[in-house]
């Protein structure tokens, strides 16, 4: 393994211990409320705490963009970024649904280099480093082999927080549904893209995502033989938060029946986040 991929998985590891120590009494946890429907509680930093000092410790010049405690170090051209979410799905976190992950990416001079996803409830461990493949607990994984939209079981993330893409998120959904087997939503973006890689869903898509929810699962996809991009399909997709995903015959077919929908700002020219 690589050495910067085996402290990620140090640190995931570590964060995953917390995270599930603290599921065993979330009746004691203290949580605070970003914005609407935006909780984070003791467990989201403590987390994130871990994950850092144990980057950092071996690594003490990389720079970290984490989701609770921002940047640390160069941000405008770092040789090596760690890209941090300590607890992704805190809300199924908080009601003890447990669909949650830890998500580290470490991007060299701009370009995704290693990944790691990490479920503490199911100990499954998704590791990707550029070049060398996906896998899950030490086996190989690849992306589904099934090629029509028909047969697939496709993954999403709806608006919660944010409602200003609703409708043309809802047109997409209302299109997108009934030419599939199924749509899931089980609120943990970087997990859902794991399951990409995994080929447990064939695609998967999303609006008003961040960097740390994506970046890992998208080195997983690609190592897995998947394709990921924006609603248009180009390379926006990290710093736009707005992501198509799936193996490469689905991919294509979901960015299809997407493209009617988009609105001026859904589109890979628009410069606005989320
Ligand atoms: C959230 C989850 C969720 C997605 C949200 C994310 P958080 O992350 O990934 O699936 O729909 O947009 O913000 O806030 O629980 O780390
Ligand atoms: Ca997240
Ligand atoms: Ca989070």
């Amino acid at each position: 393994m690589h050495p910067m991929l085996t402290i990620a998985v140090k640190a995931a590891r570590r964060a995953g211990g917390i995270i599930n120590r603290a599921s065993q009494n979330l009746d004691l946890l203290h949580v605070s409320k970003k914005s609407h429907s935006d909780f984070v509680s003791e467990v989201d930093g403590a987390a994130e705490e871990a994950i850092i000092k144990t980057i950092l410790d071996t690594y003490p010049n990389h720079s970290i963009l984490a989701e609770e405690s921002g940047t640390q170090g160069d941000q405008e051209q770092p040789e090596f970024l760690w890209i941090i979410d300590p607890l992704d799905g805190t809300t199924n976190f908080l009601h003890g649904f447990p669909q949650y992950s830890v998500s580290i990416a470490l991007m060299h001079k701009g370009v995704l280099n290693q990944a790691v996803i990490y479920d503490p409830t199911n100990d499954e461990l998704f590791v990707a480093s550029r070049g060398r493949g996906a896998y899950l607990n030490d086996r190989r994984i690849r992306v589904s082999k099934r090629t029509k939209l028909s047969d697939s079981l496709i993954g999403t993330g709806f608006p919660f927080r944010d409602f200003t893409h609703m409708d043309a998120y809802m047109a997409m959904f209302k299109d997108i549904a009934p030419r599939t087997v199924g749509i899931r939503r089980p609120g943990s973006a970087a997990l859902d893209l794991a399951y990409v890689a995994a080929g447990r869903y064939d695609g998967f898509w999303e609006i008003g995502l961040a960097p740390w929810d994506i970046a890992a699962g998208c080195l997983l996809i690609t190592e897995a033989g998947g394709l990921v991009g924006d609603l248009e399909g180009n390379e926006t997709h990290i710093e736009c938060g707005k992501i198509v995903a799936g193996n490469p015959k689905v991919f294509g077919q979901l960015l299809q029946v997407i493209a009617p929908h988009l609105t001026p700002e859904l589109t890979s020219k628009s410069k606005t986040t989320n």
